[in-house]
Formats: C-alpha cells, structure tokens, sequence
C-alpha cells in the first residue's frame, strides 16, 4: 500500500453506466502512485465497458458462478490489484474475496448510511424511498466493505439538501454530482494512508 517503489493498482467492479468509474479513471490518469489498471463488470451491456475500452483499460465480464466462488481472482493478481473500488456495482461481495483483500475493498452508497442501505438499496431504488419519506436531506457514504451489505467502517459522508420540488431524479443527480466531486479524492486519500 504505501510501497513508494511501486503503483498502487485499482480494480474498479461496476454494473452500470460507469460515471463514477470515469471520474475515477479521470481524477488518477496522470498521477504517479495510484492507477486503475482493471475494471470488472458483472453486466456484458454495462456503459462502464465502453469506457474501459475508450480509456485502453483492461476488463472482464464475470458470471455469478465465477465471481462467487471467486474463480477470477487470478486476474486481480496478474494485473497487481491492490485495492477494490465499488462504483455502482450490485452484487454482493462473496467472503472470499473480502479475505483476499482485507481492509482493501472500498463502495460507495448514494445515501447517508445506516439509513437507506441494505438488501435491494440501490439506485433509483434508493432514491424514490428517500423522497417517498419526504426526508429534508440525503448524501453520499464511502465506506469499507464487510461481509454484510452496506455495513462497513464509515471513511466518508457527505449531505445535500432536498428540495420540495425534488423528484428522485433530480436527486440522483444531484448524489452523482456529490459522487463525482468527492470519491476520487477519499479514495486517494486511503491509498496513501
Ligand atoms: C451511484 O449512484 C453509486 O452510488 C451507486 O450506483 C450509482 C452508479 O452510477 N451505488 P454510475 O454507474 O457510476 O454512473
């Protein structure tokens, strides 16, 4: 981790559109320590594809017998992988895994944990429960992932406010924005301890 004779490797795993993996893979494009140097996707229509393609980073598409017996993890060692960046990505990490990369596995929550997050929290779902609740404010967490969804040591949480004229798509935009300023930079900073 903080080996100054070598990068830091980053393995980002997405299943969607790939916007916060393209603000990662901005934010560190450049930077002498740390890389993206891997993407996974469990999703072969996944927009994050595309991006790994535009931005000549290595990918693989992962079937659930694979990933949760974690049948790939050879590839995380033959690119040097040693940290794990969540970014939008569904499915629940296997112990395997966790084991493999302790301490070293980090996601991202488009609300204010503990509130909001657990099994089928995700996404718009997460956003609709929000302003279903007429609640007053929502956010970002970044945290460290553990063998339950959305459990993890808290790094970072950050609020916006909710609007009456919010609707959960004016929501999620403002999160992704909250998303993209913020995950980039918390990740660094853990990296480099
Ligand atoms: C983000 O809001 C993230 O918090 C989440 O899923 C969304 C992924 O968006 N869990 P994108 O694929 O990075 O655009």
């Amino acid at each position: 981790m903080n080996n100054p004779s070598h990068f830091s490797s980053l393995c980002i795993y997405a299943s969607g559109k790939g916007s916060n993996a393209q603000a990662i893979i901005n934010y560190f494009s450049g930077n002498n320590k740390i890389k993206v140097a891997l993407i996974v996707t469990n999703n072969p229509k996944a927009g994050v594809i595309d991006i790994a393609k535009k931005e000549q980073i290595p990918y693989i598409v992962i079937n659930r017998e694979d990933f949760t017996n974690n049948r790939y993890l050879q590839r995380l060692k033959e690119h040097g992988i040693d940290w794990i960046i969540l970014a939008g990505f569904l499915w629940k990490i296997p112990a395997g895994l966790i084991k493999e990369y302790p301490g070293r596995i980090i996601n991202i929550h488009p609300a204010l944990l503990p509130s909001y997050g657990g099994k089928g929290m995700y996404g718009m779902h997460v956003h609709e429960a929000v302003i279903n609740n007429g609640e007053p404010k929502s956010g970002i967490t970044i945290h460290y992932v553990n063998e339950k969804y959305d459990d993890g040591k808290i790094i970072f949480q950050k609020e916006v406010v909710i609007t009456p004229d919010d609707t959960p798509d004016s929501l999620a935009e403002k999160i992704h924005h909250l998303e993209h300023e913020n995950f980039a930079r918390v990740i660094e900073g853990e990296v480099m301890g």
